[in-house]
């Protein structure tokens, strides 16, 4: 059975940096505030979605040393697409001169986690090389005169090249979920901004992220000292904290950018595991645990061997 293996990563970001001191200005709010009860600092802002999509796949693509031509798919994770119709991943293949399909996925800031999932059903369908990107534009979803989104959410986008290998490849276990009752608690109408319920999403997310969390790592067989690396969906720093307390893993094992870069959604676990790759915190063999949770509520995780 064919699998996937990583060859590629990269990123892309706006390059207007947005500090805490910066939304002082113009929202009741402090540094102090954001810090303490979310541990973001700056955040990045500007650009589209598909620009974003397109730097973050043209960087993964020279690692891997591809081109378009090489490439048979693209999936773009994204919860805030340039438009209605059609899916900005067309934008973005254009863009790069990928000759095969390309499609969105929306699961929200699970999202990135479906999207590799899906890939590795495509890579068991026959598929050769995959561009898998997470990208958001949360700026253009998010109200500015609002304090309690406005210093959460983001811009950013994170990108893997994925190449198809006769072993049993990267994707050792995967967990998918939603509960679509909860839509209530997250939720941006079409042309309107995210609206949230903060307290009741926090405590739901620590729920379903332990949960998935736990159910990938028995499958696998695994106990939480196997896991080298977690990389979380970057919400708030307080929830990475507490899921890594529940599930037995020193935070010291986190992959952790909120501070940088706030809440991109489906862009974060990309962002923080490129992170953690730059800063040599990745090594062959290595067991990383992915796991994401948001609107929906969705939540996704895995267990990927780093090849
Ligand atoms: N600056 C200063 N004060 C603020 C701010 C702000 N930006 N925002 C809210 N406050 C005030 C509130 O008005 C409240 O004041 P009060 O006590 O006088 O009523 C006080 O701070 C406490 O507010 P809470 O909402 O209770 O603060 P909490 O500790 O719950 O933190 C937060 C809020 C950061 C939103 C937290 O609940 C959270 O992170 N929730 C999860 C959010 C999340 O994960 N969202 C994304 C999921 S999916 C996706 O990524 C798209």
């Amino acid at each position: 059975m064919a699998g996937f293996k990583i060859t590629g990563w990269g990123i892309g970001l706006p390059e207007t940096v947005v500090t805490n001191a910066d939304l002082e200005k113009t929202l009741d709010t402090n540094d102090a505030w954001i810090v303490d009860r979310s541990g973001i600092r700056e955040r990045r802002i500007g650009g589209t979605t598909a620009s974003l999509a397109t730097l973050a796949g043209r960087a993964a693509m020279d690692v891997a040393g591809v081109t378009g031509a090489e490439i048979d798919c693209l999936i773009l994770a994204t919860t805030t697409p340039d438009k209605a119709v059609p899916g900005t991943s067309t934008t973005v293949q254009d863009a790069l001169g990928i000759v095969g399909g390309a499609f969105d996925i929306n699961a929200a800031c699970a999202g990135f986690v479906y999207g590799m999932v899906v890939a590795d059903g495509l890579f068991r369908a026959g598929a050769k090389r995959i561009l898998l990107v997470g990208s958001e534009t949360l700026s253009t979803i998010t109200d500015w005169d609002d304090r309690s989104t406005a210093v959460l959410f983001a811009d950013g986008a994170g990108a893997l090249v994925l190449e198809s290998t006769q072993d049993e490849g990267c994707l050792v276990s995967w967990d998918l979920g939603s509960d679509g009752s909860l839509n209530s608690i997250l939720y941006a109408d079409l042309g309107g901004y995210l609206t949230m319920e903060g307290k009741e999403v926090f405590r739901r997310a620590v729920r379903v992220v332990v949960d998935s969390a736990n159910k990938v790592m028995e499958e696998a067989g695994l106990k939480p000292d196997d896991i080298a690396l977690i990389v979380p969906h970057q919400a708030n720093l307080r929830i990475i904290h507490a899921v890594c307390q529940r599930l037995d893993i020193d935070v010291a094992r986190a992959a952790i950018v909120i501070d940088r870069y706030g809440n991109t959604s489906s862009a974060s676990i990309p962002l923080a595991l490129v992170d953690a790759i730059d800063h040599g915190r990745v090594h062959s063999g290595d067991l990383l645990l992915l796991t994401g949770f948001g609107a929906g509520m969705t939540w996704a995780s895995a267990v990927v061997r780093w090849p």
